[in-house]
């Protein structure tokens, strides 16, 4: 069974096999060609604990491309919502559904649902990582300047779920991945150390200036993750915003990422993520493709 839980659970090969698909996937649709059709007769169901808009969106119009019927679950409709358990819900929705995918608010009822389904579970973000939206960036970063290996990206801000999963990235592939987090607000040291172990190329530094220095890829996201308390951190990130000045020092060619949704005037500024080096709505764009290729990997180990 293929489970799309995490990067760091996938090998390169197979990432990179997931990513070419999606290229591939995009040209066809662009070009008006049949789609495969992978999930004919199936369906998926996706429960959300949290608010979506790309995820979800691109999630039922990918599962509906591959001829596939989406089932979208709301966790305030279900018995969740009143304390059954999620091992129940697994068992029961495997009954009926072919996969899986959930955003939910704790990593472990991701990995229960995982441990007991009997279909494989994709992860639509918990508040420990999100890969989906991560191979969408693979796959952006990719169309703009070509293969990965050699590539600079930067990190600028929360140490937080997105952050965590381009470090499990890094860790795959051979780009260097250089973090620039406010103190307090740095990736799990553990997290780190895992990815260094198994060879990713990591720079922290504190000055948000010089980790743009000479960087391809400038990304961030917000302040305030869904479920986190606000307490100081508009304050805490004053010195952590993608703005002007970062992109003035970065590659001529640099692009600049950001999951969506924004904060303009916080997190990043609006002349920045409207600006012509700005590849946000392409990397929204790419969450379907992207996702159609995840989905299609793990049909295909059925
Ligand atoms: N980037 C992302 O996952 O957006 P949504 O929260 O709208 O799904
Ligand atoms: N870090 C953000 C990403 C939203 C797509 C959050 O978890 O709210």
């Amino acid at each position: 069974m293929r489970h799309f839980l995490d990067i760091r659970d996938a090998g390169a090969a197979t990432l990179q096999s997931i990513l070419d698909d999606a290229a591939a996937m995009k040209a066809a649709l662009k070009a008006g060609a049949e789609t495969p059709k992978p999930l004919a007769g199936k369906t998926v169901a996706m429960i959300f604990e949290k608010p979506s808009t790309r995820t979800r969106v691109s999630f039922e119009v990918g599962i509906n491309q591959l001829g596939g019927t989406p089932l979208m679950l709301s966790a305030q409709d279900l018995q969740i919502g009143r304390g059954e358990s999620i091992e129940d819900t697994a068992r029961v929705l495997s009954r009926y559904v072919d996969a899986i995918t959930i955003r939910c608010f704790s990593h472990d009822t991701l990995l229960t649902l995982a441990e007991k389904a009997t279909v494989p579970v994709i992860n639509a973000l918990t508040e420990r990582s999100h890969p989906c939206q991560i191979m969408a960036d693979l796959q952006t970063m990719i169309e703009r300047h070509g293969a990965l290996d050699g590539q600079i990206v930067t990190w600028i801000g929360d140490g937080n779920n997105v952050a965590a999963s381009w470090i499990e990235a890094a860790a795959r592939f051979n780009f260097q991945l250089r973090l620039a987090c406010p103190e307090g607000y740095a990736p799990p040291a553990e997290l780190t150390a895992w990815a260094r172990s198994e060879g990713a190329d990591l720079v922290i530094y504190d000055s948000a200036l010089e980790a743009a220095t000479g960087s391809q890829t400038l990304v961030t996201d917000v302040w305030i993750s869904m479920g986190d308390e606000e307490g100081t951190r508009r304050e805490d990130f004053r010195a952590y915003q993608l703005n002007e000045e970062l992109l003035a020092v970065a590659a001529g060619d640099a692009i600049v990422m950001h999951c969506l949704p924004a904060w303009r005037g916080m997190e990043i500024t609006e002349g920045v993520i409207d600006g012509p080096q700005s590849a946000v709505f392409d990397e929204a764009e790419n969450r379907l493709h992207a996702q159609k290729a995840v989905l299609s990997w793990c049909m295909s180990g059925n």
